[in-house]
């Protein structure tokens, strides 16, 4: 048996000072698909996702609700983060808190191990601080107010003025890592994903890195530094290692020898943190860097980036209670292209679900089980050789080089390109039935062999859909199978060979199937969002 890939993907850890918006639940949606992609094609795959609870943010959010920021993130992890994994269909292989013992316990230790190599120094420090990106900020994110902070000096993120921070810290000495750095995305042009991304963080570096201060004194919400109490771990520090105290870093070294190095997916607004700063991190511990970083554009609304802070937030259920989970994850996986901004609009994706959803693809499945139902008493067609012709061939030859097509796609990140390969399919199948018109075919007892040569064709195409597209939409293709009659002959969805789909002739013929539900219902303009 050939030996299994091991693929170990991640989302950003989210801040729990507010409830979740559906830029959040795209990073979500976009690590699943993936995550779903490698684990029915076998691969040893280990999906994690979860919180991040310490710092001043979270502590400040906590006490103005009059909470302990404990009580706090328990609260908004159950009743809100939790929540949105089922909302959307999420299949994490787990879920790491900040406050979770084994998180902590693997910070201490990991700290403790750079103390002692002589990573870590104490030292004197006066900087610009911006608690909403719980950061001291470079430069080149430094502005000048206006309105109602005119001179102030403000985080050109969040447009709030910053903190002057004066504090005695320790440093992590970072700026001995630029050279390795530069080495890494050198050496591995695919480290940083996209391009547009990773010329950034090259430009970044070149400039030199300065130390990064990882310890704050004046609160006291986060992990105590191991050998001096009297200091917290700077929140960011503390996050980044979730991805390695998630998988038994210093605790458990078989599950990490099995998961690690990990593909990150995160929004571009934190890529930074994560092709920068962790990197370093990790060559100062002797660990290997990670397999890549993918950072994705921004959901914009009204031009600007999405954002809790700017009021701007949609619930993701706002969607999903008019359109369903699918919809909402083909919509943003189809629509956005991976790693660019994306706008969002209610519009565009009504306009979508009606055109791709359910007339391209819901009418195709529902159409063809009628005829099967009404010609061939339920069951699988019978294809035939003799009514064989070039029509049949080109969907067959489509049917291979698109399962492969976005298999290779996936590979590279590019969802929205692995959707819309598979979307060939969609509409050759539609284009198919239109010029051979079954219906007629039927009226004609001469032509029954070249019926059910048609009708198996376009079974066939749609079981292919079936396994190509449940990482996407995972509840719709499940009512497919099933309906197919899949199931009996080859087993649940989930377990079919991903990278076999392209593979003609798998389901049998005679094999009953079942009625099959709308899969995309039409929606009354009225009930859509504004
Ligand atoms: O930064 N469009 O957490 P956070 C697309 N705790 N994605 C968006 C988005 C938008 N408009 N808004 C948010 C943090 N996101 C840290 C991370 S990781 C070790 C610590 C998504 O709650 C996107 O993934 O501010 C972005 O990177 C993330 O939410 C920021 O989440
Ligand atoms: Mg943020």
């Amino acid at each position: 048996m050939p030996q299994r890939s091991s693929f170990f993907i991640t989302t950003p850890i989210f801040y729990v000072n507010d409830a979740p918006h559906i830029g959040h639940a795209y990073t979500e949606v976009a690590a699943d698909v993936l995550a779903r992609w490698h684990r029915q094609a076998g691969d040893d795959t280990w999906f994690l996702t979860g919180t991040d609870e310490h710092g001043q943010k979270i502590l400040r959010t906590a006490t103005a609700n009059g909470a302990h920021p404990k009580e706090w993130a328990d609260r908004l992890v159950e009743s809100e983060w939790k929540p949105l994994l089922d909302l959307i269909d999420i299949s994490n292989d787990d879920f790491i808190r900040t406050t979770d013992e084994r998180h902590e316990r693997g910070v201490a230790n990991f700290l403790q191990d750079l103390y002692d190599a002589g990573h870590i120094y104490a030292g004197e420090f006066e900087a610009l601080y911006c608690v909403g990106c719980e950061e001291f900020k470079p430069k080149s994110e430094i502005v000048d107010g206006e309105g109602a902070f005119e001179g102030q000096k403000v985080c050109a993120i969040h447009s709030k003025p910053l903190e002057l921070l004066q504090e005695k810290n320790y440093f992590f000495k970072m700026s001995a890592f630029a050279e390795r750095l530069l080495k890494l995305y050198e050496e591995r042009p695919d480290f940083i994903q996209p391009a547009s991304a990773r010329n950034e963080v090259i430009a970044f570096v070149q400039q030199g890195l300065d130390d990064l201060s990882i310890s704050r004194t004046s609160f006291d919400w986060g992990i105590p530094i191991p050998w001096d109490d009297a200091h917290v771990t700077y929140v960011w520090f503390d996050a980044l290692l979730n991805y390695a105290t998630a998988i038994g870093y210093g605790t458990d070294t078989e599950q990490f020898a099995r998961r690690w190095p990990a593909t990150h997916i995160v929004g571009k607004d934190i890529l930074r943190f994560h092709a920068v700063i962790w990197p370093a991190m990790l060559m100062a511990a002797g660990v290997e860097v990670p397999h890549q970083v993918f950072a994705h554009g921004w959901l914009l609304v009204g031009g600007e980036k999405m954002s809790k802070s700017k009021l701007t937030g949609i619930a993701p259920n706002e969607i999903t209670d008019t359109f369903g989970s699918d919809a909402f994850r083909y919509y943003f996986m189809r629509a956005v292209s991976f790693g660019q901004d994306g706008s969002f609009s209610w519009e565009d994706l009504a306009a979508r679900y009606q055109a791709e959803l359910a007339n391209g693809f819901g009418n195709l499945a529902s159409r063809l089980l009628a005829m099967n139902a009404k010609y061939f008493d339920g069951r699988v067609p019978e294809e035939s050789s003799i009514a064989d012709t070039e029509a049949e061939s080109a969907i067959r030859d489509l049917v291979a080089t698109v399962a492969e097509r976005a298999d290779e796609r996936i590979e590279a990140l590019a969802i929205h390109e692995a959707i819309a390969a598979i979307w060939e399919l969609v509409d050759a199948l539609n284009g198919y039935i239109t010029e051979q018109q079954p219906w007629v075919l039927a009226k004609d007892p001469e032509q029954r062999d070249r019926l059910g040569t048609v009708l198996y064709t376009v079974t066939e195409g749609l079981r292919a859909l079936a396994e190509l597209l449940s990482p996407v939409i995972p509840e719709a293709t499940a009512k497919l199978w099933a309906a197919l009659g899949a199931e009996a002959t080859l087993g649940a969805l989930d377990q079919q060979p991903l990278r076999e789909s392209g593979t003609w002739g798998r389901l049998v013929s005679g094999t009953e199937q079942q009625p099959l539900a709308v899969l995309f219902p039409r929606i009354d303009s009225e009930s859509v969002g504004s």
